[in-house]
């Protein structure tokens, strides 16, 4: 099969394709016929040896896709050959095949694309226990939701809307923020050329907000800090921006601020319960067609280091996929 190696921890750029022998599917996994694969800014980051559960070189990147069942390992019931599921893999989805652990696999809807599907588990994932599980989101309350047009962030606001909140959406440039007002954003702040903490001041008439979600990090988290209301809850979902922000436990005390923390797929390990109950909502609300996944471009396998360049350079809005045909 064909698959991306990286071979060396020096960036995407020094991915290259390769034929690889198929995977074999263990006790509790099935082998999987990739049809897409989402593109993730951690993607990236694996490549550099930067990434929380870092596999040893060499290894295929890639952390969800789409495809058919090809073959089940010992002990598996519950999926057999043909079944179309989506899949959380460690590592190797951007591959022509990759064996799961069937605890990581979902049957897809029929009405589901593949490049839908492949495109939905981790920015819905994310966004949905962070807000409903982590930040405890009411209808009602004011998010802020940085970075509003990437991956993860149109999917906050997606969710932030379909939680009952009022959104506002921060995204460089105005046809970042159309994208992120077409998924339902209620206010728009250009974050390249305006005051961020100013303008959410204004939007909230002073009090600020109740939930920020901050997949970028720098200096929207420190305007977040600045703006945030009385019990407000700051989401720390990422540092796409490069700067991890250092926190004044101070203006935590003075405001009554939590800020929390968001590991998503330490959910699979330590607490799954509530990635199946994130799941079974989040597929009930995209066949009801409350949530849409936006694939802003797909790439074929081969041309998968220009897909991840298209997000981390900042030029992708929602989700970059990979495809094998
Ligand atoms: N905690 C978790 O479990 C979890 C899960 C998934 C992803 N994440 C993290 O969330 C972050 C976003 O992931 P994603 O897949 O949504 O990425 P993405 O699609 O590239 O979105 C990131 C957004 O960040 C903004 N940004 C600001 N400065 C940037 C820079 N220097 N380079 C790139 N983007 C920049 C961009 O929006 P503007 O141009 O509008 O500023 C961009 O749309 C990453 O740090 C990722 O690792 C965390």
């Amino acid at each position: 099969m064909r698959a991306i190696v990286c071979r060396e921890l020096t960036g995407p750029a020094a991915l290259r394709i390769e034929e690889l022998a198929e995977p074999l599917s263990g006790p509790g996994q099935v082998r999987i016929r990739v049809r897409a694969c989402g593109v993730n800014f951690a993607d990236s980051l694996i490549t550099r040896g930067q990434y929380q559960k870092q596999p040893a070189t060499p290894f295929v990147p890639g952390f969800e896709v789409a495809g058919e069942v090809l073959e089940v390992g010992a002990g598996v019931t519950g999926f057999a050959p043909g079944d179309r599921v989506l899949a959380l893999t460690p590592h190797g989805g951007y591959a022509e095949q990759v064996a799961a652990d069937i605890t990581r696999c979902v049957p897809i809807p029929p009405t589901m694309s593949w490049e839908h599907a492949a495109g939905f588990p981790v920015v819905f994932g994310t966004s949905h226990v962070a807000l409903w599980h982590r930040a405890r989101l009411q209808a009602g309350e004011t998010l802020v939701v940085h970075g509003a047009s990437g991956g993860v962030g149109l999917t906050a606001v997606a969710i932030g809307k379909r939680l009952g909140a009022t959104v506002i959406a921060t995204a460089s440039g105005p046809a970042k923020l159309a994208v992120a007002r077409e998924h339902g954003a209620d206010h728009l702040i250009d974050s390249s050329r305006e005051d961020v903490r100013e303008r959410i001041r204004d939007l909230t008439a002073g009090r600020g907000a109740d939930v920020v979600y901050d997949p970028v990090g720098g200096a929207l988290f420190t305007a977040s800090l600045r703006s945030i209301a009385f019990e407000g809850r700051i989401l720390v979902i990422g540092f796409a921006g490069g700067d991890v922000p250092q926190i004044p436990a101070n203006h935590l005390l003075v405001k009554n601020v939590d800020v929390i923390g968001v590991n998503w797929p330490a959910y699979a390990e330590l607490l799954p319960r509530v990635m199946i109950e994130s799941f079974a909502t989040l597929v009930q609300w995209y066949l009801d067609g409350a949530i849409q996944v936006h694939v802003s471009a797909t790439y074929p396998l081969a041309r998968a280091v220009e897909a991840l360049d298209q997000v981390v350079s900042r030029k992708s809005t929602g989700k970059v996929v990979i495809t094998t045909e």
